[in-house]
């Protein structure tokens, strides 16, 4: 959990001096912490302490154009892991549900997208009054998480639940909350179903020199490859593209590193594993020029100069059998003739989970084109898709190989 960041909202209760304790436990265990002390929890543990302890300003105003200068309340709301409300005060859970803001703390509850695990801590009716209950109940059915209240001797004389829980069951229900995907999608939102995951993605051509002026390429535009990267982090994952030379430009969201040749695409694609998915949809130049001219070639009375071709390591191929493979590798075929018996072939020669084979014939008008016949094909058999967008087979792909993965997962 080391590098873990936890944003401490400090209700006002008498349990908020296990909170010090509890940012103590927290640091111990490598997370930082940045706190939020309401009015009312300023009346039980003081700023200073808070800041003592977490070696971080204290938040305390919504309204405080000096905080804001530093940090904007949004940002403050986003700029953690986690939230955690510790104590929770029948107050605090009773804005939350209401989704009011008319503090810093009600504020940043409303506007964080990341989850929020509340410690509650209040006198046991309290606790048990029908308000809270429903209280409880709404903020639960909005995805809030909850560690406690205990049983037992309250300050106030009396005995039953209310109890704020101990900082080390609190630190227990931190680190399964940030074992979780702790970002909240908007609602309405797509689904993520490869959050938390690590695509690399290769898209275009590569160039490989003949001289310096000159050299072999082909006809692929980045467009399909492209367009699956995008995909792969709509869905959730952390993607590197690694794309040749290509004048679509680089997607949102997603780490692109520019390459040339095809020895550079695979050194990226190495330095980039490990992964849990490999898609291999660069049109990967198969030979280069062996021996490489520094200077520009000349016509001469010897003819046409022989270029000597040598073969590009295939970075497909090597990706499968490498010893950090990732668990899902994919190939793309390119074929102009015998389209699925190729693909099933390079399945095998590549040692790849799965071929997307298409016809490249110039009568297609794929190559460049905007739109892509494919046919998916894996030991399992061959799926055959209409004719769709680029765009549309990418997130149709992606979606595919999210269900592969769980698939496999739920299996094991
Ligand atoms: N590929 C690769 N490295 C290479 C050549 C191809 O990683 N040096 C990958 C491509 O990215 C694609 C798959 O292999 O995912 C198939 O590419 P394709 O050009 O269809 O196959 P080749 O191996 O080049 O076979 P051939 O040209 O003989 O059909």
């Amino acid at each position: 959990m080391t590098g873990k960041r936890i944003l401490l909202i400090v209700g006002g209760g008498i349990a908020a001096y296990k909170s010090l304790d509890l940012v103590r436990r927290l640091r111990e265990r490598g997370m930082s912490v940045r706190a939020v002390l309401t009015q009312a929890g300023a009346e039980f543990v003081t700023p200073l302490s808070l800041a003592s302890l977490t070696g971080q300003e204290v938040h305390q105003e919504l309204f405080s154009l000096t905080a804001e200068a530093r940090m904007g309340h949004i940002e403050l709301s986003r700029d953690a892991d986690l939230v955690v409300i510790a104590p929770a005060t029948a107050d605090l859970l009773a804005k939350a549900a209401q989704g009011l803001a008319n503090d810093l703390a009600s504020t940043l509850l409303l506007a964080t997208d990341k989850r929020v695990l509340a410690a509650p801590s209040m006198n046991l009716r309290m606790w048990l009054h029908p308000a809270t209950r429903r209280n409880v109940e709404t903020l639960r059915g909005d995805g809030m998480l909850f560690v406690g209240p205990g049983d037992g001797a309250m300050a106030c004389g009396e005995f039953g639940p209310g109890r704020m829980s101990e900082p080390l069951e609190i630190v227990a229900a931190v680190e399964a909350a940030l074992k979780g995907d702790t970002t909240i999608p908007l609602p309405g939102a797509k689904p993520r179903p490869l959050a938390g995951r690590r695509v690399i993605v290769t898209s275009g051509p590569t160039h490989e020199p003949i001289d310096p002026v000159r050299y072999i390429a082909n006809r692929s535009s980045g467009k399909q490859g492209h367009a699956i990267a995008e995909a792969a982090a709509q869905a959730g994952a952390e993607v590197v593209l690694v794309s040749g030379p290509v004048t679509v430009p680089d997607p949102a969201g997603v780490k692109t590193v520019h390459v040339e040749t095809a020895r550079e695409m695979l050194q990226a694609v190495e330095a980039a594993l490990p992964a849990d998915v490999y898609v291999g949809a660069a049109a990967v130049a198969d030979w280069r020029v062996g021996s490489e001219v520094v200077e520009k070639l000349k016509k001469g009375p010897s003819g046409p100069p022989s270029l000597g071709l040598v073969e590009n390591p295939d970075i497909l191929a090597t990706v499968a059998r490498h010893a950090k493979r990732p668990g899902l590798v994919v190939g793309f075929a390119a074929e102009t003739q015998k389209v699925i018996d190729h693909a099933q072939a390079k399945l095998m020669r590549k040692a790849c989970d799965l071929i997307v084979a298409n016809d490249v014939s110039p009568a297609t008008g794929v190559m460049g084109g905007d739109a892509n016949t494919v046919h998916l094909v894996s030991k399992a058999g061959v799926e055959t898709w209409p004719t769709l967008p680029k765009p549309e087979v990418a997130q149709k792909l992606i979606a595919h190989l999210a269900a592969l993965i769980h698939a496999k997962e739920g299996g094991a």
